[in-house]
């Protein structure tokens, strides 16, 4: 596996396995996107007004290319989070209305959808994937439990956050559109992580990170909408889009592009990133860091006492691997593998449970595992802080 941690800019001192968090931009990501700030601050009014649009519009071409759509089919929003809340605000939901999703999904998706929910009577449904999964029938199985005839869209992570695991959503999206449902797909984790093809793919929204594995600078993200469902997407925040005096072709993009004076730099760094994941060969780079984290995955669970959340393979387990872990006090450990270990890493919580996921990258190696696995021994030993 070609090492490239010089290319990142992460400090030499720290073991960092949280890529899943924030990405990390390398070095020549950073600097396009520095180069664009700098020609901003040079000309601020010729840049938000005139030259950015331009970069703007080609960067979205670049992207739309990347993840397979239609440029006009996908509009950039800072965050998954942000295009979550438009899609949920914006859902027409009526009293007894049902969103169908899992119990592993990301807290402020979920958040988000039970304020919209609770706003409107109707209700959020989180159905239960059994752990560990065991193939991806049983998941789809589990799914489709929580069916009922109130059931009107689907929510569903296609990596999910504190598991770190892979969901057939391709499978789900498929019978979820043969029974007439709408489907949205949280791919916070997707792009740069696992091939996308929008086009071909029983998604009807589908909301992407870039700024996590494609590794663009923070504050990069879309929200793509298949063409029919486009006008009924409000913006979240209305502004000289709406009524355009110049219009586009595309409503879509009028509505969710122009939202007010902002800094919309990290965007253009996307063809760069693009071009960065070209120059490295990223199918093979990201192939050993799946490899890296398969072949981890039991040691792991083995220290932390657990068994693996599914089977170790390219159906499940990519570039992320959480383990259950036994603490009752997640910060703690955190912070303490931080500052004792100088290791980055999450634990997280979600329903009753605990998790502690590592993220492998091009910049990491085993090196970094058998930290991590030094470290959990030692606080096994002597704290109380796991066990
Ligand atoms: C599965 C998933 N969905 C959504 C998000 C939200 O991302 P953001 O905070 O950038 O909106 C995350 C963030 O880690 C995530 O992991």
């Amino acid at each position: 596996m070609q090492n490239l941690k010089q290319q990142f800019l992460i400090k030499d001192d720290i073991t960092f396995l949280n890529f899943g968090s924030f990405g990390a931009c390398p070095r020549p990501v950073f600097e396009t996107w520095q180069q664009f700030q700098l020609e901003m601050e040079r000309d601020p009014v010729q840049f938000i007004v005139a030259d950015g649009l331009k970069y703007l519009a080609t960067a979205r071409e670049a992207l739309a290319e990347y993840v397979h759509c239609n440029p006009d089919d996908l509009v950039y929003v800072t965050n998954p989070s942000y295009a979550v809340n438009a899609v949920a605000k914006s859902f027409e939901l009526k009293p007894g209305d049902e969103i169908l999703t899992t119990d592993i999904e990301y807290g402020a998706c979920d958040k988000t959808w039970e304020y919209y929910c609770e706003k409107a009577g109707a209700t959020y449904k989180r159905q239960a994937i059994t752990l560990p999964v065991t193939s991806k029938e049983q998941v789809v199985n589990d799914f489709f439990k929580g069916l009922t005839p109130k059931t009107r869209m689907i929510f569903i992570s296609h990596i999910t956050s504190t598991t770190g695991l892979r969901l057939p959503v391709e499978e789900i999206c498929k019978v979820a559109k043969e029974k007439g449902l709408l489907t949205f797909v949280d791919g916070a984790h997707a792009p740069g992580h696992i091939p996308l093809d929008l086009t071909n793919a029983p998604f009807d929204y589908y909301t992407g990170a870039c700024h996590k594995w494609m590794m663009t600078p923070k504050g990069s993200a879309f929200l793509y909408v298949k063409r029919e469902y486009q006008s009924s997407i409000d913006p979240l925040i209305i502004s000289w889009g709406y009524k355009a005096l110049f219009p586009s072709d595309s409503q879509f993009l009028d509505y969710h592009q122009t939202n007010g004076t902002r800094d919309y730099t990290s965007f253009l760094a996307i063809p760069a990133a693009i071009a960065f994941m070209d120059k490295y060969e990223w199918t093979s780079v990201a192939a050993d860091c799946r490899k890296l984290v398969q072949s981890n995955a039991q040691a792991f669970c083995d220290i932390l006492e657990t068994i693996p959340l599914a089977p170790l393979t390219d159906d499940f387990i990519l570039q992320l691997c959480s383990g259950l872990v036994k603490t009752k006090e997640p910060e703690k450990l955190k912070q303490h593998l931080y500052d004792q270990y100088r290791i980055q890493i999450p634990v997280m919580r979600q329903g009753n449970q605990v998790y502690l996921r590592y993220s492998i990258n091009a910049f990491n190696s085993q090196a970094d595992l058998d930290a991590l696995f030094d470290a959990l021994k030692s606080i096994k030993k002597n704290t109380s802080l796991i066990g």
